[in-house]
């Protein structure tokens, strides 16, 4: 059966265009109060308000009883494919310990890589698959994934083989987009010889995922006590070389200078950015670089939000993101993420939407294709509970989308 489908009687609420919005242009959304949504082999033809058009024979028909339509959410900032878990970590940061000084003692992402390294390509897509049906119920409709807790080349690969496994299932939930992260941490096998492990990932690992199309991006954890600005340097100017895309972790911990080295090299995105200094932030602007804001880790870690105001007053297109992984941050709660954006950072609803669509499609290199609903656009489009969108922070934590359509496909419903 293709991926025919009219959508009508919906409010449809979408940013609109096929790049980032920056600074004010966040929070203008396009409304149809009485739209409709015309859907042919999973994309996007026709857009509008009612008067509808007549369904075509072969099209189904969805009446979407007035409630509100978004494009799907794009989590553009995820580490969803890992072993095990760290609940005991966590138990000990309740206690006042910091995620950096258990990482130093040999735990945080290190634990992580121990069993990941054991885990098989089949029982890790087994373990991400429960994700991606959790995602999909929130309503993302892509996901980008990141390797990093292999630290070695066997592994790396296996996490990336697994996101292209799960990439390219017929009928999935989820477009998963791959990140390379073997920058995550220094393994036990180059303690102590950071240099050495950059030059490794550089020498042994790079071609490999350039020329089997592994990934599209390549991540580091640009951080005091982790890689430094010259070693991340380094590694990203290498991977552009490699056909992959620069993205960070900076300024997550301590402000290193890594929103800067993300404008020096041409980053797509910068993500975390809590300490980042103004300076860093307006070489992200004027490099067009897109701050991808992380706000459930600073609620987990008990940092201080990033400041998304500043941001988009100085122009910048802001994503916000999950950060779902086993340690600094074991939620992929979009509700909440959305909840705390608006509550504790300062955005409006409007550029929060925006944030979770076109500019989380923009820091994928995804704008041209998905993030809104537009003519020529993918029909990744999620139906709220509610004719009103506002309900979005209102439901703090609680999941208000009723049904998620992927490639014109109805793919998940909450009762
Ligand atoms: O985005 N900061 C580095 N990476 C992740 C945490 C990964 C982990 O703790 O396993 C982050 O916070
Ligand atoms: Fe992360």
């Amino acid at each position: 059966m293709p991926n025919n489908l009219l959508i009508t009687n919906a409010k449809i609420v979408t940013p609109t265009g096929f790049s980032a919005r920056k600074g004010s242009e966040m929070g203008k959304l396009k409304i149809f109060s009485k739209g409709y949504v015309e859907i042919e082999d999973g994309r996007i033809v026709q857009v509008g308000e009612a008067p509808y058009p007549k369904s075509n024979p072969g099209f189904n028909h969805l009446d979407a009883g007035g409630k509100c339509l978004l494009p799907g959410f794009v989590d553009s900032h995820t580490h969803f494919v890992f072993g095990g878990e760290r609940s005991e970590e966590f138990s000990w940061r309740l206690k006042g310990e910091s995620y950096m000084s258990i990482m130093q003692k040999g735990g945080g992402i290190a634990s992580t890589v121990r069993v990941t390294r054991n885990e098989t390509a089949d029982s890790l897509i087994a373990k991400a698959t429960v994700f991606l049906f959790s995602m999909s119920r929130m309503g993302i409709t892509t996901v980008e994934g990141k390797s990093g807790y292999g630290l070695d080349k066997e592994t790396e690969i296996r996490q990336l083989e697994v996101m292209r496994h799960l990439s390219e299932a017929k009928d999935r939930l989820v477009d998963v987009v791959p990140t390379f992260l073997g920058a995550h941490a220094v393994p036990k096998e180059f303690e102590g010889r950071a240099d050495d492990y950059i030059d490794y990932i550089i020498t042994e690992v790079l071609h490999e995922i350039e020329s089997r199309k592994l990934a599209e991006f390549c991540d580091v954890f640009c951080e005091k006590g982790v890689f430094t600005v010259p070693q991340s340097r380094k590694l990203l100017l290498a991977a552009k070389k490699h056909g992959l895309q620069p993205k960070l972790h900076a300024d997550e911990i301590v402000d290193t200078d890594g929103a800067a080295l993300a404008a020096e090299v041409g980053a797509i995105s910068a993500d975390h950015l809590l300490q980042a200094s103004d300076e860093g932030l307006r070489m992200m602007a004027e490099q067009n670089v897109v701050a991808t804001l992380l706000p459930l880790t600073a609620f987990a870690l008990k940092e201080p939000y990033p400041r998304a105001r500043f941001m988009i007053n100085e122009g910048m297109a802001v994503a916000l993101a999950t950060d779902l992984n086993p340690g600094s941050c074991f939620s992929g709660s979009v509700p909440l993420t959305i909840a705390l954006a608006c509550i504790y950072m300062g955005m409006t609803i409007e550029e929060v939407i925006t944030a979770l669509t076109l500019n989380g499609a923009a820091a994928l290199n995804r704008a041209d294709a998905i993030g809104s609903i537009e003519v020529g656009k993918k029909a990744d489009i999620i139906m709220l509970n509610s004719d009103n969108y506002h309900i979005l922070p209102y439901y703090v934590g609680m999941n208000c989308v009723q049904m998620t359509i992927k490639d014109g496909r109805i793919v998940s419903q909450n009762s």
